[in-house]
């Protein structure tokens, strides 16, 4: 199973959960960053897994970017997982956590956006929190991302 993790990070707190992914799925695995991607990453992958900050509910620009640069079609048939991380409406003032609850976050934007492609989405979007812009993660959350990853290994090698 060859496996492709693209992530976006200004901050770090997505890149650790990308790491973290990385180190505990089953298969040939390459990480990249979004600024290194290349559309050539994409040939012969049977699982792209995407990974970004939620901005304004959507992915990063870089990751918005990546979205519009791909054609229909593109991803016929190749599987997908995709994972975000954001603020958890609960841990916000009221302002914040309308407008939260109101913008969404990314993952379930981009995995719309993938299966106009032609993707196939294998699992649940996820959102991994961190507690405030810049980070930290919230406690668990590396436990969580393991987690994670373990049922993308229990779909792909049912
Ligand atoms: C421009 C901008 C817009 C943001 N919009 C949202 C948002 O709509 N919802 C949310 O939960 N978090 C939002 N955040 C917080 C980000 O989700 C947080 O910075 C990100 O999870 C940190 O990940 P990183 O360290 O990988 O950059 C926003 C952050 C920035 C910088």
């Amino acid at each position: 199973m060859k496996i492709l993790i693209i992530y976006d990070s200004i901050y770090k707190n997505t890149e650790k959960i990308a790491e973290s992914i990385k180190k505990n799925i089953k298969g040939e695995i390459k990480l990249i960053k979004i600024d290194n991607f290349n559309k050539n990453d994409l040939k012969k992958i049977n699982l792209l897994i995407i990974g970004s900050p939620t901005h304004a509910g959507r992915g990063s620009e870089k990751i918005n970017n990546f979205l519009k640069s791909i054609n229909n079609n593109e991803l016929k048939d190749i599987k997908i997982a995709v994972f975000d991380t954001g603020i958890n409406s609960k841990d916000t003032k009221l302002f914040l956590k309308i407008v939260i609850k109101i913008l969404g976050y990314a993952s379930k934007y981009i995995e719309k956006e993938l299966i106009k492609k032609g993707a196939i989405s294998i699992i649940k979007p996820k959102t991994f929190f961190v507690l405030d812009k810049k980070g930290p993660l919230k406690e668990k959350e590396l436990e969580y991302a393991k987690n994670w990853a373990n049922k993308i290994n229990s779909i792909i090698n049912k």
